[in-house]
């Protein structure tokens, strides 16, 4: 069997965007993998958060998880804090990284610029990630593009580690989602990914929005003044990202997805496709609702499967420390 870790921030609200991208995939993934997925809570403190709000965050994450399909008894879910070996292997990967390669990070350049709070924490971050990968013998990294260099420093810190002190690591691959999903565009916006944090409310579904907001910023989606619905990223890129999602869902092609609305309206499209989305997120909410009431369940979860992940990377990280003389 292959070993599988993600992992996904605990900040923000997260969006339809990070389900069909992320754990529509996951989910798929666990029959013939060991899949591993984190809620990277640490990472989160690279910016400032509420602590509640984090608290918070961190357990919905966890609950979304198992809601999509996610089974805390074939994967094992957990937060990062929670295993204390992700931040003792960091340090020791931060010394076997340089400088120039965390400076070369396009992420990092991103968030640092008109920022006021550009802390050692978001300069090291990748440092963090590749901790998170390494220590579970990782085989796979299933990611969105913006992650890839991130996975591409971990594979050269491993390889420069196991070259000095001979094969500790197993150097991942990484595996990009889903090309259709995470190009899931903003709805109002449709040339700018869709991001929890856009300025403009009809611009994002979130994967808790009610029923009600999801019809209505589906029927508020920028379409075009043409009457036919075909996939042109230039000319139409607003219809574009809605047959995306249509496709997505259905795991249709997308030009099977053009072929269901040859000689539809945008309205009956539009129809069509909130039937599908709504089909899709209705019963993942109720699934959240009902782990939501059973928060005793929940914690359980959360205790067990950190205990699963802590016996794995404890071991790894001794032999590391063995490895560079730490007794
Ligand atoms: N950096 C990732 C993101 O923002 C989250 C992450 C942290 C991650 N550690 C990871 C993803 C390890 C994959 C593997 O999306």
């Amino acid at each position: 069997m292959k070993t599988v870790f993600s992992g996904v921030q605990p900040t923000g609200n997260l969006t339809i965007g990070n389900y069909l991208g992320a754990f529509k995939n996951w989910r798929d993934l666990q029959d013939e993998n060991r899949c591993i997925f984190c809620v990277v809570d640490l990472h989160s403190l690279t910016v400032r958060n509420n602590p509640e709000d984090l608290k918070n965050n961190s357990k919905n994450i966890i609950m979304l998880y198992m809601a999509a399909g996610i089974d805390p008894e074939k994967s094992i879910i957990y937060l990062q804090s929670n295993v204390s070996a992700h931040a003792n292997l960091s340090w020791v990967l931060s010394c076997y990284t340089y400088i120039g390669e965390l400076s070369r990070m396009t992420q990092f350049k991103e968030k640092s610029e008109n920022s006021d709070n550009i802390n050692n924490g978001l300069f090291s971050y990748p440092v963090l990630m590749a901790a998170d990968i390494l220590l579970y013998g990782t085989d796979f990294v299933p990611v969105g593009e913006d992650q890839k260099q991130h996975v591409e420093l971990c594979r050269e810190i491993a390889i420069r580690f196991n070259n000095i002190y001979g094969k500790t690591f197993t150097v991942p691959e990484i595996l990009i989602q889903s090309k259709l999903a995470t190009r899931i565009k903003g709805l109002q916006n449709p040339t700018k990914k869709m991001s929890k944090s856009s300025k403009d409310k009809n611009d994002t579904i979130f994967l808790l929005d009610t029923e009600k907001d999801i019809i209505s910023k589906i029927k508020k989606a920028v379409t075009d003044s043409d009457t036919r619905i075909y996939f042109d990223k230039e000319t139409k890129p607003g219809i574009s990202n809605l047959l995306t999602m249509y496709a997505t869902i259905t795991n249709k092609s997308i030009e099977e997805s053009e072929k269901d609305f040859s000689d539809k309206t945008y309205g009956q499209f539009k129809k069509d496709l909130i039937e599908v989305v709504l089909n899709e997120i209705i019963p993942l909410q109720n699934k959240f609702n009902e782990l939501k009431n059973s928060i005793d369940y929940v914690n359980n979860i959360i205790e067990n499967n950190a205990k699963k992940a802590i016996e794995i990377a404890n071991k790894n990280l001794e032999n590391v420390y063995k490895k560079v003389g730490l007794l």
